[in-house]
């Protein structure tokens, strides 16, 4: 394909990257075909929708924490094109016990040091802020400028934009292909680029989803008793209670284990969610890569680009990297960190 020119792009993968990545390749006058057997029912179906780069970091990542930052930027208004709000009302994090409360300093010093806004908090400041957290904690901090939205509702929104057939056309038809099926590339598009084996792995997530009538205000992280949780309220008293995280290579499932271990610290915490009705469990795979960062951009197939192995990052991340695959396809640019060349040389 002639850069600057519009191309016949085909987009393997329906969840929020592909998603996203067609619609803005439709906006920029590309011919797109979306291919997925089960749009929508991926990684970006199970998430918790947290547009939250700094407490999503678990270590120093500059460049991991420079894209969420950037793509943060771009979620209000990627959000209000398709009709739907992200919510503002920040993350609060939180202890339990002091070991607890030592989890929650070196988060918030972590993202402090990275630049953001952070408020220490007291327990009686986190009460006055989440009663329902009262008597529970030891102290926490709130991050002001974390938002979140409801995935499911930003899958419907770019459902409704871009149809998804559940085969790839002609063969010929595609001029470009674009890999966005997270932790499952395909075989035939893994040997076509010669791409090694093991560059995505899945991580399983496991989440639940409950419907109270006294939901926190806010997403609340949380450890309690060593065990890390988050709960993240949506509109209508739904909230979402996650997630595991386990390297594995059978199908993601819902274990006894998983479920135990989320509503022992969520419940901990927030001990009206006794009350709360369970709406769903489900288990998914992230797709993780060795560096922790996504692979967007070109491979050794000129006809193949890969955007994919956002892990935790997805949803975040969902509106950069459909910016970032059209810029590439129109003008050839990458963006170094996320070349997914670097993984591949290095093999
Ligand atoms: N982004 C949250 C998770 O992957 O659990």
């Amino acid at each position: 394909m002639s850069r600057g020119s519009t191309a016949r792009v085909e987009v393997l993968g329906a969840g929020i990257v592909g998603l996203a990545v067609a619609d803005e390749l439709l906006r920029r006058g590309h011919d797109v075909r979306v291919v997925d057997p089960a749009p929508a029912r991926g990684a970006s179906w199970a998430a918790a929708g947290m547009l939250s780069p700094a407490a999503e970091v678990s270590h120093d990542e500059p460049a991991l924490l420079d894209l969420g930052r950037r793509s943060q930027a771009l979620w209000p208004g990627w959000a209000a094109r398709l009709g739907l709000a992200t919510s503002s009302t920040g993350t609060l994090l939180v202890g339990r016990d002091a070991a607890d409360l030592q989890e929650v300093d070196r988060q918030a010093a972590l993202v402090r040091r990275l630049g953001g806004r952070v408020e220490e908090l007291d327990s009686r400041g986190v009460r006055d802020l989440e009663p329902g957290l009262a008597g529970r904690v030891l102290g926490g901090a709130l991050l002001p400028d974390d938002h979140s939205i409801d995935p499911r509702q930003v899958l419907a929104a770019l459902l409704e934009r871009v149809p998804v057939q559940p085969e790839p056309g002609p063969p010929g038809w595609a001029e470009v292909t674009v890999l966005a099926t997270g932790s499952t590339p395909p075989a035939a598009y893994v040997d076509r680029a010669g791409l090694p084996p093991g560059l995505v792995r899945g991580v399983r997530g496991e989440v639940l989803r409950a419907r109270t009538d006294d939901p926190p205000g806010r997403t609340v992280r949380g450890w309690a008793r060593g065990r890390a949780v988050y709960v993240v309220p949506r509109a209508g008293g739904e909230v979402v209670v996650g997630a595991t995280s386990e390297e594995h290579d059978a199908p993601p499932v819902v274990t006894l284990g998983g479920l135990h271990a989320l509503l022992e610290a969520a419940r901990e915490l927030l001990p009206g969610l006794d009350r709360a009705e369970l709406v769903e469990a489900l288990a998914r795979d992230r797709p993780g890569t060795v560096d922790g960062l996504p692979l967007v951009g070109p491979t050794p197939d000129p006809a193949l680009v890969m955007a994919t192995g956002h892990f935790r990052h997805g949803v975040l991340l969902a509106p950069l990297t459909a910016e970032l695959v059209a810029d590439h396809l129109d003008t050839g640019r990458v963006d170094p960190a996320i070349d997914p060349r670097r993984l591949l040389e290095n093999r």
